[in-house]
């Protein structure tokens, strides 16, 4: 979407895997979806360091809303768990220096059961506008398949209307592949990233499906990813329980390789310092936002690793080799720049850097040098690959 947002891949957290609808303030008050919850996570991306490593948007996922609209109509916050109301929260958010996201839904009734925006697209992009929302995640449950694209469409005119600069985050294409294949064209067009793929949850089972959904269609999804509008393979699931370091640092390098949003779903309050060192990585987060903004693609399945890469501004290119196999210890992967499909940039010779398991210069390679890197059962090597101009 040519909104002039979202240039490159969106930064921030989001409510929804690591505390979806947990509405049981009284029970559970330190992890309910409240204003406390957003509060707290504005204050901790400002002083550990998440601002200053790029992840900029506090969002908030559904059942953040009341079960019914206000008397005029409107869209109203749930008045026990956000007393202040959402305009005094943005307010808040932006007085740390961030911005703030919404959820809402083109049909019926949200995912999880709450008011939906079918019929109100115009009052409720005006009422999110005018609480100073900077982020619209726009769900897609409760909708007639083939009436998505022009409900998509039409929220995406209503949040224009506003005036007011709002990311659009969609899922259109995730709730139109089971009867069409979505025109990635058209959607472009209209979101500035959009869901392609089922939820994310916090196991390695269900990043290594979306890693397989994606390269299984990246032909068709990968040429329309660019500055303004972007795949969106769901959320960071790092810092939680069910990922080991190695598969939190496959997620990481393969995000970013992928030009996804890093939107994290994670408790900033109680984070264990390896995963945080890991999602503020600036190695990392350099590739994930480099501003080509070119998403990368799988390469290449052989002997159970997988090589992805991403070519950067410069002619640099990010290279991520995923070792697939789960039994054993570090596995060697034997790697010469000519094999790559992108060896030119290589002639004579290029630079390479090791980012992922651990920082390390690996010097000057000519094409056909050897380079060996050890990878973990389910862990990735994140490499850069730099050409040596010519004198
Ligand atoms: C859908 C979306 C999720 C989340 C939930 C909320 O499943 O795909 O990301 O927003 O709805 O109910």
């Amino acid at each position: 979407l040519d909104n002039g947002l979202s240039l490159t891949p969106t930064m921030g957290w989001l409510h929804w895997e690591r505390f979806m609808c947990n509405i049981d303030c009284d029970s559970d008050p330190h992890n309910c979806i409240s204003e406390n919850l957003y509060m707290q996570m504005a204050n901790v991306m400002v002083t550990e360091g998440w601002k200053e490593a790029g992840y900029e948007y506090i969002c908030i996922d559904d059942c953040w809303s009341s079960h019914q609209r206000d008397a005029q109509g409107l869209l109203q916050a749930d008045p026990k768990r956000f007393p202040s109301g959402i305009k005094k929260l943005a307010d808040y958010v932006h007085s740390k220096g961030l911005m703030l996201g919404i959820y809402a839904d083109l049909g019926t009734e949200t995912c999880g059961g709450f008011p939906g925006s079918l019929g109100y697209y115009d009052i409720d992009a005006q009422t999110f506008a005018d609480w100073g929302v900077d982020l619209l995640k726009f769900d897609g449950c409760y909708m007639k398949w083939n009436l998505l694209g022009e409900g998509y469409t039409n929220m995406s005119i209503a949040l224009n209307k506003t005036g007011r600069s709002i990311v659009y985050s969609c899922e259109w294409p995730l709730y139109e592949w089971p009867y069409h294949q979505p025109d990635y064209h058209a959607l472009r067009k209209v979101c500035n990233h959009w869901r392609n793929s089922v939820d994310v949850e916090d196991s390695w089972a269900s990043v290594k499906n979306i890693l397989e959904w994606t390269a299984d269609h990246q032909n068709i999804i990968v040429p329309v990813a660019g500055p303004g509008g972007w795949n969106d393979p769901d959320m960071l699931v790092i810092g939680n329980f069910g990922l080991s370091h190695d598969q939190q640092e496959s997620q990481m390098a393969l995000w970013a390789i992928m030009a996804s949003p890093l939107l994290m779903s994670n408790d900033l309050r109680d984070i264990c310092p390896r995963a945080k060192e890991l999602l503020q990585n600036r190695h990392i987060i350099s590739i994930s936002q480099d501003p080509l903004g070119k998403q990368g693609y799988r390469t290449a399945k052989v002997n159970n690793f997988e090589v992805w890469e991403r070519p950067l501004t410069g002619g640099q290119l990010a290279l991520a080799v995923m070792n697939k196999y789960e039994a054993g210890g570090p596995r060697h992967f034997p790697l010469t720049l000519a094999t790559l499909p992108s060896w030119k940039i290589c002639t004579p010779e290029c630079n390479v850097t090791q980012i992922l398991p651990s920082y390390k210069e690996l010097g000057v390679h000519t094409l056909f040098s050897q380079l060996v890197v050890a990878i973990n059962p389910s862990g990735t090597a994140l490499l850069s690959i730099t050409p040596m101009k010519v004198e």
